[in-house]
């Protein structure tokens, strides 16, 4: 057993982001200006995308997006129960009607099938603004299937990629242009834990009109930045508010960060591509798991590995399983309590648990291990041989299967 504890995730920043930060520091402009600008275009080469808009969170670019898109009393956007508080929030502090559908068993992202229902269900006289998928742990989701919807309803797409940079889905980079006649939007964030950090931040890509009205609504809508307002030809004090905007423009600090990580970013994915492949060697073959889904032609950003417990064959619940990891220095987390768990949301909806029974009975399985590239070999095997130790000390005995109030169950049934 290690000694110290294996954190759940650790930021992987190196000389070259420091020194970046430094420059950032002494070139005499924090706040958003020159180099958020790079940062903006050098991702948006990156994937590919129309246009795009540095944030100082995820949650401001799925914010904004929707602000873009002009969503608000009346409007309805349909996404998924098992998430992120923060994609919600947006839509209810919108004034719109966040709409939870169930997910698909396998990937655990939102089930295509349900959101069709739920379009079909909306209240007398509300508008179907949008559809929210998020591609769950980096593995996009049926994003074809939602588009045929979001046509069908004539909606817009905003999708919540704050795990999915970079990831592709049959051959097309997230995030990237496209013409497939609704808007699409798709946000990424770079909280402390992504695939690529800025501390904290994100950036909303998409078509280039909507990514300049949602530029103007993540800076109080007002008509230009400081940067423009103090620099170059047309150096002005004067500005006008246009909007009630927010206040989710990053800065120069945060994207002097980003620029490093984004020279970096694909040498990551490629670390946490084995880590993923280390342990679905390592646990595809017992029966108390299950690894994660990997459609094909998808390439998955390997953001969260989350491993599912079989309860038919352990002895031991998912929450004493995470603390038997513990207890061997591991540290683990659970992707994610499913939305309509949480008191807001359960009260203000009347929810009940096995309203998403798909997103309830999977939670209870959910134990996401450490991934991330500062992972050493060693620590793979730590958590390897942590996983494996607590699965063969408390497996059920052969023969027995339990019933979900627990109580045995001859195997049979
Ligand atoms: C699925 C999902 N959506 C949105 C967010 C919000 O991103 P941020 O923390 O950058 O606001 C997160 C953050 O962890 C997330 O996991």
């Amino acid at each position: 057993m290690r000694d110290t504890l294996l954190p759940f995730s650790v930021p992987p920043i190196g000389d070259a982001e420091i020194d970046e930060v430094v420059a950032a520091l002494r070139s005499g402009w924090i706040t958003t200006g020159p180099r958020t600008r790079t940062f903006e275009q050098a991702f948006a080469k990156f994937t590919g995308a129309g246009a795009a808009l540095a944030l100082n969170s995820g949650t401001g670019a799925l914010h904004v997006a929707l602000a873009a898109l002009g969503v608000g009393p009346g409007a309805a956007v349909i996404t998924t129960a098992l998430t992120f508080c923060s994609g919600v929030h947006v839509i209810e502090q919108m004034g719109a009607r966040p709409v939870l559908v169930d997910v698909e068993p396998d990937t655990l992202n939102i089930d295509p099938a349900q959101v069709e229902r739920a379009a079909l269900a909306l209240r007398p006289g509300e508008r179907l603004a949008a559809v929210m998928p998020v591609h769950l742990y980096g593995h996009a989701c049926d994003r074809m299937s939602l588009i045929r919807i979001a046509r069908r309803h004539g909606c817009a797409l905003v999708e919540d990629a704050a795990h999915s940079f970079p990831s592709r889905y049959e051959g097309k980079t997230i995030g990237a242009a496209e013409d497939v006649g609704v808007p699409v939007l798709t946000a990424f964030s770079f909280y402390a834990t992504k695939n690529l950090t800025t501390g904290e931040g994100g950036m909303l890509t998409g078509p280039p009109e909507l990514i300049e009205e949602a530029r103007l609504w993540s800076l109080h809508g007002m008509s230009g930045d400081a940067w423009k307002r103090g620099h170059g030809n047309h150096a002005s004090w004067f500005y006008e508010v246009t909007r009630p905007g927010f206040k989710y423009n990053m800065s120069d600090i945060q994207a002097a960060l980003g620029m490093a990580q984004l020279q970096k970013v694909s040498r990551f994915g490629i670390r946490r591509a084995e880590i993923a492949a280390r342990y679905n060697d390592a646990f595809g073959s017992l029966e108390e798991l299950r690894i994660p889904a990997h459609r094909s032609r998808i390439e998955h950003a390997w953001h969260v590995y989350a491993v599912r417990l079989n309860p038919d064959k352990l002895k031991i619940p998912r929450d004493e399983f995470i603390e038997e990891l513990r207890g061997r220095n591991i540290a683990a987390s659970v992707h994610f309590i499913p939305i309509h768990l949480h008191p807001y949301y359960r009260d203000r909806y009347g929810y009940k648990a096995n309203d998403f029974p798909v997103a309830y009975r999977e939670y209870q399985k959910l134990v996401s291990l450490p991934i991330y590239p500062t992972m050493h070999d060693r620590d793979i095997d730590d958590v390897i041989e942590a996983v494996t130790e607590i699965v063969t000390h408390n497996r059920k005995a052969a023969g027995l299967m339990t019933g979900h109030a627990g109580l045995p169950v001859p195997q049979s049934r």
